[in-house]
């Protein structure tokens, strides 16, 4: 049966962050391998109200297939969302998915050629290397400080390797440094890319569960080319829509609570 298997899946390794999030099970362990909400602080109660409501409201139609990229409400919602954090969007631009880690396979589907190079921090999050490996993509790494990634050391690359499709970047407390790339970084890592034509692949799962200090606008604020596609996900901060006033310990943050 092994032989069925695409070539491509055969010869795909399983994922570390698999066995990862298998070992953050047992109690002792305090896992920084994946950011799990507190579970104890899942509004279950709320969402039986949530669901109740819906399905007394909207009845089948709450049931039934919705247009490919989502729920249109869902996504003008999301766009006054995102407005609070300084991108600008039409809801024909947003596209609903199973958390950021399907939008990560999404683009990697969607831009990676054979051989093409992809430009990530050293070191980055393990689930996107392995989804983007499906297409076999060359990795260059680029090294960071406490302020994110290297800019000279980044454009450096970007001269070196002239079939760079896309810089995959984690700027807000990134995975798995916590680092944050400082505003001037910021702004060049954009100039960067109209410089040397390429896209930019913005994951932004942890920007909304900032416990101090002011937010820095992501870096989709400052696209004029529409060359940034800015990921983030409600997986880290759905409970947080239910809790008052603001502070939502996560795992990593308050491990006792998890215990
Ligand atoms: C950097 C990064 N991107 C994406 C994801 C995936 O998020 P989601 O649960 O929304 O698929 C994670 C999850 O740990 C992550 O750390």
């Amino acid at each position: 049966m092994n032989n069925k298997f695409s070539k491509r899946i055969r010869e795909f390794k399983p994922s570390g962050t698999h066995q990862l999030l298998q070992m953050s099970e047992r109690p002792e362990v305090i896992s920084f391998a994946g950011g799990l909400p507190a579970p104890e602080l899942f509004p279950v109660e709320e969402l039986k109200a949530v669901c109740e409501a819906v399905l007394n409201e909207q009845g089948p139609a709450s049931l039934q297939y919705s247009t490919t990229e989502g729920y249109i409400p869902l996504r003008q919602a999301i766009c006054e969302r995102m407005k609070t954090i300084g991108i600008e969007s039409d809801y024909k631009n947003v596209i609903i998915t199973s958390g950021s880690q399907q939008a990560i396979d999404l683009t990697g589907k969607l831009f990676i050629d054979e051989g093409d190079v992809i430009i990530c921090e050293s070191p980055t999050y393990l689930a996107a290397i392995n989804a983007f490996k499906v297409y076999n993509p060359q990795f260059v790494e680029v090294d960071m400080d406490e302020d994110g990634m290297l800019m000279e050391e980044l454009e450096k690359k970007l001269q070196a390797h002239p079939n760079v499709k896309f810089i995959y970047t984690i700027p807000d407390f990134q995975n798995p440094t916590g680092r944050t790339m400082k505003l001037e970084r910021r702004q060049r890592i954009v100039q960067l890319a109209n410089q040397y034509d390429v896209v930019i692949l913005e994951d932004n799962p942890y920007g909304a569960i900032r416990f101090a200090g002011e937010p820095l606008p992501p870096l989709k604020h400052f696209d004029t080319e529409g060359r940034v596609i800015y990921l983030s996900t409600f997986s880290k901060i759905f409970s947080r829509v239910f809790v008052s006033d603001g502070f939502v310990p996560t795992r990593h943050s308050h491990p006792d609570m998890y215990r």
